[in-house]
């Protein structure tokens, strides 16, 4: 494992970033910001390039991941890009059947409930997906010291849109599964870990320098069936990418309950959404985890006073926890119809408030 580790890890242009810094906990000039799904369709700029091109074949096109990518960099001034593509990505690149429908999500053809539809799920190996590999270069070459964040659903989020066939309220063939079948429920999750393992490897190896494991749903579980049944294969995710020392972030939403549990995964950072202010959240996680988060991103709606009063409580509840380990988000995604000059305004007051 660690001898695959790349060396060119600790000269990478980025490794002094305000970013990486703030995830190892060290001190920062500047509380660095970035938004998840910051690239996207909040963006006039995005939709542009994407006019006529489907999602699923855009994150295939190296230049236009590149293009897209680096839009919100660009425009915002945010401290690193998240890589373009989708948590379904990697499925579909080893054969599972499947679409992202626009305005609904991810849709699976032949959705798994049964020992033979595990047959859909192999490993997946670089020459799988050759465009990340190189859309992952052009993109690291391009953004010199500011840092790409590589990532991928968690298996527990992966099989719930597999199960389900596409998004679901209320999870119950997932559940249906995890309680009634658990021998199959193990199998597919360690099928999916084994995935979204080699996902992450292929961005890191080709220069991405932190990762972020999205699982996005976990918050519908309690905590105990978390524990037994989602964290083994989220761990094991984080273990096969634990060998090449760049930081690894766990984020959910509604995961208030399960945000320890979500740390001992093995994650460096633990991303909370915005029902949990960040010093309970750390009391809740412990020592030695960096944070990220956490503003309402709802709160983009409201006058620029309300933003800026509900920016500083962020700024001020990680501060009280302490002066390091802290990267600024929102607590979920940008919704598409957010006004883009609300998430630049937002991240130059961010970089004002905590100059240091
Ligand atoms: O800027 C970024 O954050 C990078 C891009 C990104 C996308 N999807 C692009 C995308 C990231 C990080 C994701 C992750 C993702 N995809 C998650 C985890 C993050 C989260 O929101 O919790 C999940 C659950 C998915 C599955 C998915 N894909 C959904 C629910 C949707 C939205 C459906 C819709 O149209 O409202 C998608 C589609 C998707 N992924 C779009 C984008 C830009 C929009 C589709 C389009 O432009 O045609």
């Amino acid at each position: 494992e660690s001898e695959s580790t790349p060396t060119v890890r600790p000269t990478s242009p980025a490794h002094d970033s305000a970013f990486l810094r703030a995830c190892r906990r060290e001190p920062v000039p500047h509380t660095p910001v970035w938004f998840m799904r910051q690239a996207g369709r909040s963006l006039p700029e995005f939709r542009k390039v994407r006019e006529g091109i489907p999602m699923l074949e855009s994150c295939t096109r190296p230049e236009l991941i590149k293009e897209i990518t680096l839009q919100p960099v660009r425009r915002h001034g945010v401290d690193a890009a998240i890589y373009y593509s989708d948590i379904v990505v990697p499925l579909k690149a080893i054969g599972v059947d499947l679409d992202i429908k626009p305005g609904v999500g991810p849709v699976i053809a032949h959705p798994v409930r049964r020992w033979e539809d595990l047959e859909q799920l192999r490993p997946l190996e670089p020459d799988d997906v050759p465009f990340v590999t190189e859309a992952v270069g052009l993109l690291v070459a391009e953004l010199g010291a500011t840092p790409l964040i590589g990532f991928a659903g968690a298996p527990y989020t992966l099989a719930s849109y597999l199960i389900e066939g596409g998004p679901s309220r209320t999870y119950e063939n997932t559940k249906a599964m995890m309680y009634g079948e658990p021998e199959l429920w193990a199998a597919l999750l360690d099928r999916l870990a084994v995935i979204t393992s080699g996902f992450l490897k292929v961005q890191i190896e080709a220069g991405a320098s932190a990762v972020q494991l999205f699982d996005s749903w976990a918050g519908g579980l309690a905590p105990d069936d978390y524990r037994r049944s989602v964290l083994p294969a989220s761990a094991k995710v984080f273990e096969a990418v634990a060998g090449y020392g760049v930081p690894r972030i766990h984020f959910g939403v509604g995961t208030g309950e399960l945000l320890r549990l979500m740390g001992e995964a093995g994650a460096d950072v633990v991303g909370v959404d915005w029902r949990v202010p960040l010093d309970r959240a750390a009391e809740r996680i412990g020592p030695d985890k960096a944070l990220q988060g956490n503003l309402d991103p709802t709160v983009l709606f409201a006058p620029e006073e309300a933003v800026r009063t509900k920016t500083r409580e962020v700024l001020a509840a990680a501060a009280a926890v302490s002066d390091t380990g802290h990267v600024f988000n929102l607590g979920h995604g940008v919704h598409p119809t957010t006004d883009p000059d609300a998430l630049t305004r937002l991240t130059a007051f961010v970089h004002e408030s905590t100059q240091r």
